[in-house]
């Protein structure tokens, strides 16, 4: 476990409880029932579960922002190209619904496979252009997989405003253009990467890196902040034992994707800043 998620566990320990316990659907059609009843706005937060601080800090804008929060726990297999990749992801439900009722979430939903793919994966969303640069041309078919299930999960909640982590710069771009392409009346809105003290970014696959590879993560952060041109970042993270996917700069921004080996673990880590 990550420094952040034992500090994390920690403080929500430590955190008054609301005193509302969040209502859990798992099954969709509970989820609709309930959601026919609704009035006032509704702020969605989704998630792919193992909570962290950057989580927290979209949950609690939700909260301020509107009268009902819901939070999504789906760890959504369509978007992993690589089956090892989704065998290692941190599940940590108990703890998540921990978190959730010190935020003040007033519903969880926990979807189950079948129910959110009753179709078979028939029907999917496909962008054309972005979707196959960055991380999309490392990971084949991973924005179908979030693009599809975005929508699946905008149209169950039918929230005023969804809130998403500007550490998934790229995605959080795709999702912004589909609701824009599709007409879908929902607010994307974009939140500030929360960041450990030596910059790394926070993310669940932190919790996957051993203590040589934590040491080694922030330098990712540092290089991409700094005045080396994209080539030079690659090369110097190269050497510092990183499997580079990319560093390239484009429309303002410095985007990164580069793996540590971390015993039989590959963790990938993703980051971006502006230029
Ligand atoms: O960013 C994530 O955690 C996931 O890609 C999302 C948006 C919840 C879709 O599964």
């Amino acid at each position: 476990m990550s420094t952040s998620m034992i500090a994390g566990a920690a403080a929500i320990a430590a955190a008054p409880k609301t005193g509302k316990t969040p209502r859990v659907f798992e099954r969709l059609d509970d989820w609709l029932l309930t959601r026919a009843t609704l009035e006032g706005s509704i702020g969605f937060v989704p998630t792919m579960g193992a909570l962290h601080a950057g989580h927290a800090s979209l949950i609690e804008r939700s909260v301020a922002e509107n009268e009902f929060t819901v939070l999504s726990i789906y760890l959504n297999p369509t978007q992993f190209n690589n089956p090892k990749d989704l065998e290692v992801y941190p599940q940590t439900l108990t703890r998540d619904l921990e978190l959730a009722e010190t935020l003040g979430v007033d519903f969880v939903i926990t979807p189950r496979f079948d129910d959110m793919y009753a179709d078979g994966y028939r029907f999917q969303v496909d962008e054309t252009r972005f979707s196959a640069e960055l991380c999309g041309g490392h990971r084949p078919g991973h924005f179908t997989g979030v693009l599809t299930v975005v929508m699946k999960l905008l149209n169950l909640v039918r929230a005023d405003r969804a809130y998403f982590g500007e550490k998934d710069y790229q995605q959080y771009l795709l999702i912004r253009d589909m609701c824009a392409a599709f007409f879908m009346d929902v607010e994307i809105v974009p939140c500030t990467t929360v960041r450990e003290p030596d910059g790394l970014a926070m993310s669940s696959r932190n919790e996957n890196l051993d203590t040589a590879g934590r040491a080694r993560a922030a330098t990712l952060n540092r290089l991409i902040g700094s005045d080396l041109s994209d080539e030079e970042v690659s090369r110097a993270l190269a050497d510092a034992g990183f499997d580079v996917d990319y560093i390239v700069s484009r429309d303002g921004r410095r985007f990164a994707a580069a793996s540590l080996t971390c015993g039989d673990r590959v963790v990938r880590l993703i980051d971006n800043v502006p230029l």
